[in-house]
């Protein structure tokens, strides 16, 4: 790798570490270990839900329970397996009663540090507020527990579970704020830091990498390539925020994927973040996700409408798709480039560098709760 290339990377990706040294984590903090690697910042917690083990056991247990939708047919865990990073194969979710859902099922992959939830939302930043619309919304359904609450609440009345609400807060009344809490807390723990690629930046050891990995990390971090720009930091996203750094670099981009009236219209079904803020230029505008474990979490895209990561990469050198290449919202960054078979292979090789097998095995031995 060059000179300029390596101490590009060092800047991006290492910069957060520069800063923690100067700023110890609070005493909060340190109560909970998130068994970070050396250096890392800790995620922001909100005050009123520190994280503790017991909470994240508990949250765990919710999450992977079919009890927690009025059918007892869907979990958070139907849509968000572990071994596809807590994304599903599915283009667009499907709920509880089988609705369906406008969007591609995210992963779940160090989003602790995610200062925006969901594909598109300016103003969602807490993730106990972004669970209550999979429990709670009507349209689409997901877990379908609204006129339902008592119900679902009576289901969780037994001693496994209120001896797990018990540990986790001290007193074992079941109640909706309580799951969420712990919901919360678990999908927080569920961090990342282990790939080939943290291994070779983070670790030191400069064979964790193929060199297939590493000449494609070069294009990503080139200003031919642009990728870095929206996929920035040590989550491969601009929406972190952790303990040392409260900076907000907006992170949406409108990347051309459509273009319905050649004025940049995206379909009316999914807009993007202009139909949270109204504003005209967010019209398309989605968030740029982490690209870490993205081998596992195809199809890809807000819609999952790009099948493959070579469709990804094909999508991007040129600079759009069909129409939407001509979009005139469409971010500067995505103005296209010539590739090269080599070079799709190598940019293909380090996103797979991103593959954190460690994190995809340690939540397979979960087991699914049934009614
Ligand atoms: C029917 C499938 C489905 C179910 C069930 C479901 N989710 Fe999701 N989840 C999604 C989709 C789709 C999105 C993206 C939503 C959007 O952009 O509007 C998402 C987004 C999220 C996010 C935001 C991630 C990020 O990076 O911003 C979190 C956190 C989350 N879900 C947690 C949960 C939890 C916890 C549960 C159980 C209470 C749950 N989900 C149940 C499909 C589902
Ligand atoms: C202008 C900012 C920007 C640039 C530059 C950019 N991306 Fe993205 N990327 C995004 C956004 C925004 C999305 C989501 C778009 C959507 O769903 O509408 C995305 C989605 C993706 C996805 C799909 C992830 C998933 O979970 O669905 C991959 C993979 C990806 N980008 C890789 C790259 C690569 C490789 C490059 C460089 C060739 C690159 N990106 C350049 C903003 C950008």
């Amino acid at each position: 790798m060059s000179a300029i290339g390596f101490v590009k990377v060092v800047c991006c990706l290492f910069l957060s570490c520069f800063l923690l040294a100067c700023n110890p984590p609070t005493a909060n903090q340190n109560e909970y270990d998130w068994k970070l690697p050396k250096g890392f910042p800790s995620p922001l917690v909100p005050q009123d839900n520190p994280m503790s083990v017991a909470k994240v056991a508990l949250g765990k247990k919710l999450f992977f329970d079919v009890k927690l939708s009025f059918n007892q047919t869907t979990s958070c865990a139907t849509c968000h397996q572990p071994q596809f990073a807590f994304s599903e194969p599915k283009k667009t979710a499907v709920g509880s009663t089988g609705q369906k859902h406008r969007r591609n099922t995210q992963s779940l992959v160090n989003i602790a540090y995610n200062s925006n939830l969901t594909w598109a939302h300016s103003g969602l930043n807490q993730i106990e507020q972004q669970i209550l619309i999979p429990m709670f919304s009507e349209d689409p359904i997901e877990l379908d527990i609204t006129g339902h609450e008592n119900v679902v609440l009576q289901r969780f009345e037994n001693k496994s579970y209120l001896k797990l609400f018990e540990n986790a807060f001290d007193d074992s009344q079941v109640n909706f704020d309580k799951i969420v809490k712990a919901l919360a807390s678990y999908v927080r723990s569920l961090t990342s830091f282990a790939s080939a690629f943290d291994e070779y930046a983070y670790q030191g050891n400069d064979d964790a990498m193929t060199d297939a990995a590493k000449r494609g990390m070069e294009l990503f971090f080139s200003e031919k390539f642009e990728c870095f720009h929206c996929h920035g930091g040590f989550n491969f996203t601009q929406s972190s925020q952790h303990e040392n750094q409260r900076l907000d670099l907006r992170p949406f981009h409108n990347t051309g994927l459509y273009n319905v009236d050649e004025k940049g219209a995206y379909p009316i079904f999914d807009q993007g973040l202009i139909e949270v803020t109204l504003q005209p230029n967010d019209m398309g505008k989605f968030r740029a996700p982490t690209l870490r474990n993205v081998e596992v979490s195809a199809p890809y895209m807000h819609d999952g409408s790009l099948a493959t990561l070579d469709d990804v990469v094909e999508f991007y050198a040129a600079g759009g798709r069909g129409h939407g290449a001509a979009n005139p919202l469409k971010s500067p960054f995505l103005a296209g480039f010539e590739l090269e078979l080599q070079q799709k292979q190598d940019l293909i090789a380090f996103l797979q560098s991103l593959t954190d097998q460690q994190f995809l095995n340690s939540n397979l031995n979960y087991q699914l709760e049934t009614p």
